[in-house]
This record gives structure tokens, sequence and C-alpha cells, in this order.
């Protein structure tokens, strides 16, 4: 028998497409839950199949009716990024949601991927990057289209360090890095959502940050894990503003939710930084992500 919606942070999402990244843990796996409470088809994109359809069969024991599949991405490698959008796009033709949720934080030594760049950087901001222009034209092609970027609160403490994106002139700083990608991610939104008017999509591309949520990965941040033990909220409750703003009806474009009083509080739009909403910036992440990824968003003239 058909479960039915259940979950009252979102819709009746039932025919909807969803792909979560990181949805095999943490508030990737919250998030994809509760989309499959509500309805839709989740894919689980995550870099190990084995995780991911251990969270698979986590989600059917609470939901028994999912719809539920796994594509595996490693937003490191570019190869897995293009594979997986083929092999999305194979089998799919709408994706409604696209909740670009998988991230890594606070990398106490500094990583780089094959190309050299720096894994903050690297996996938060340029594999969503190019895994969003690769999924472009089926979210242009999506009625009413969402793409969450989650972001972190932390991105205020960023600047673009345009000239050393990949720390080699700079004495590695873990949160200063993982801010960084955070603060790109808030300019990727913006950004994207001028592709998607010019393509004269009902898409909309929304952020949010959880506060801080008691993931298993938190527990080793701060003093000892201290901190997030004292501090950090459930995860259902952390994934409530991304979950809003991948399902809430009449919500504005570029909204950035978060918990209202920063790691407290229901999910309310959050004002951005000035650094967040100078389209300078935007665009200038935005050239150099096209050079690094060595992919194109298709040109408003082609899409309008
Ligand atoms: N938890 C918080 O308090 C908090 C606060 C602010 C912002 N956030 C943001 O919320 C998002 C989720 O955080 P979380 O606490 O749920 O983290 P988490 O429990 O550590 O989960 C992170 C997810 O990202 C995946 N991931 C990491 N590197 C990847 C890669 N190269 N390719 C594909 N997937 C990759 C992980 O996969 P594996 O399982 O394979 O490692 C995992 O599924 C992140 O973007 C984070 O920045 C969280």
């Amino acid at each position: 028998m058909q479960q039915q919606p259940n979950n009252k942070n979102s819709q009746n999402l039932t025919g909807k497409t969803a792909v979560v990244t990181g949805g095999n843990v943490g508030l990737g796996f919250q998030s994809a839950l509760e989309l499959a409470e509500s309805g839709a088809h989740v894919v689980i994109a995550c870099r190990s199949v084995e995780k991911g359809e251990t969270a698979m069969a986590r989600i059917r024991q609470k939901v028994s009716s999912a719809s539920l599949e796994v594509i595996p991405l490693d937003l490191t490698d570019r190869d897995s990024i293009h594979q997986f959008a083929q092999v999305f796009s194979s089998k799919h033709d709408r994706l409604d949601i696209l909740l670009s949720n998988a991230g890594v934080v606070n990398l106490k030594e500094l990583a780089r991927t094959k190309e050299g760049w720096e894994m903050h950087f690297a996996t938060n901001h340029l594999g969503h990057f190019l895994l969003t222009g690769l999924l472009f034209e089926t979210l242009v092609a999506t009625p009413d289209a969402r793409v969450v970027t989650v972001s972190s609160g932390a991105y205020k403490a960023a600047k673009m360090n345009f000239d050393d994106l990949h720390w080699e002139n700079r004495p590695y700083a873990r949160i200063g890095s993982y801010a960084e990608s955070k603060l790109a991610n808030l300019l990727f939104m913006s950004a994207l959502q001028r592709r998607f008017d010019a393509a004269g999509s009902s898409a909309k591309s929304m952020s949010a940050h959880p506060g801080l949520a008691a993931t298993e990965r938190q527990q080793s941040i701060g003093i000892g894990g201290w901190l997030s033990r004292v501090m950090a909220r459930p995860v259902s409750f952390g994934a409530r503003p991304q979950m809003m703003a991948a399902t809430a009806p009449d919500l504005p474009a570029c909204t950035f939710l978060g918990p209202r009083f920063g790691m407290w509080g229901s999910p309310s739009p959050i004002k951005l930084s000035g650094l967040a909403i100078d389209e300078k910036v935007q665009e200038k992440l935005w050239a150099i992500s096209e050079e690094l990824t060595e992919f194109q968003y298709p040109k408003a003239t082609e899409n309008a």
C-alpha cells in the first residue's frame, strides 16, 4: 500500500525526482529520508555504492514504499561527475530538486585533488558547479525545479582569495578554507539564478545552512567535539532549512534559509553579506570555475 506523505516540513512530492549529494549520512541522509517520505523519487548521490545501499535500507525501514536509487558520485573526480550525469540523464528526463548537500568540513591537513585543487573548494564548490552544469538543461526543462546549495554561517568569516584559491602561497587554515568554499556556494547560488532567468526557466536557485547539527562528523569539531555536543541541534532540526528551501512553495529565488537565531529557531530567510551579493565577485568566481572544470554552461542566447 502506498505510504502517504507525512513530513510536515515539505509538500506532497509524488511524481517529483530529487538528487541528494551526500545522501548516505548526516543532513543529506535526513533530507533523502524526508523527501522519500513526501513521495519523491530520491537519487542518493554518494561516493560509496555500499554506503548508499545501506542508506536506502535504512530509509525503507521507515518508509516501506520509498522510491530510491543510488548513483555513485565523487565530487572531487570530474570523470565521476560526468558519469553520474550521464547515468542520471539516461534514466530521468526531469529533475525537480537538486540538493547539493555533500561537503567536507574543516579538514585538519591541507588536502588536494589530483588536479592540485584545495579539497574544500574542490568538493564543496567546484564539484557541485560542474554537477549542476551537467544537469542544467534538465533543470531548465523541469517546471519549477529547485537547486539548493548547502552553505554555512561560517561563510561570513571568508573573502574570496582569487589569487590563491588553492592555498599555495599562504599558510593553510582549515576553518578559513572551509569558510571560503561556503562563501563560494552563496556566490554560485546567485550567479546560477541569473543563468536560469536568462534561459527563461522557472527554476529557482536557493541556499540554506543548518546552524550546528549533530551529525556524526560534527562530533569531532570544536574542543574534542565538546562544542558540538553541547551546542548542536538534532540532525532532523538541522535539515529543516535545506528541506524548506527545496520544497516550500512561494519562496523567492535566491532565498538563503537558516535557523532564525543562528543556531536556534525556525528556518528563516537570512540576509546575505555585501560580499556574497556582489555580482562582480560572483561572476569572477563563475568564470574561474568554468575554466577550472573545463565546462561552459549554455550561453543565454542559446536558451532564451
Ligand atoms: N552539520 C553541521 O553542523 C553543518 C553546519 C554548517 C554547514 N553544514 C553543511 O551541511 C552539509 C552536510 O553536512 P553534514 O554535517 O551532514 O556532513 P557529513 O555527515 O560529514 O556528510 C557529508 C557528506 O558529504 C559526502 N562527501 C564528502 N566528500 C565527498 C565527495 N568528494 N564526493 C561526494 N560526496 C562527498 C560524504 O560522503 P562519505 O560518507 O563518503 O564521506 C557525506 O555523505 C555540508 O555541506 C556542510 O558544509 C553542516
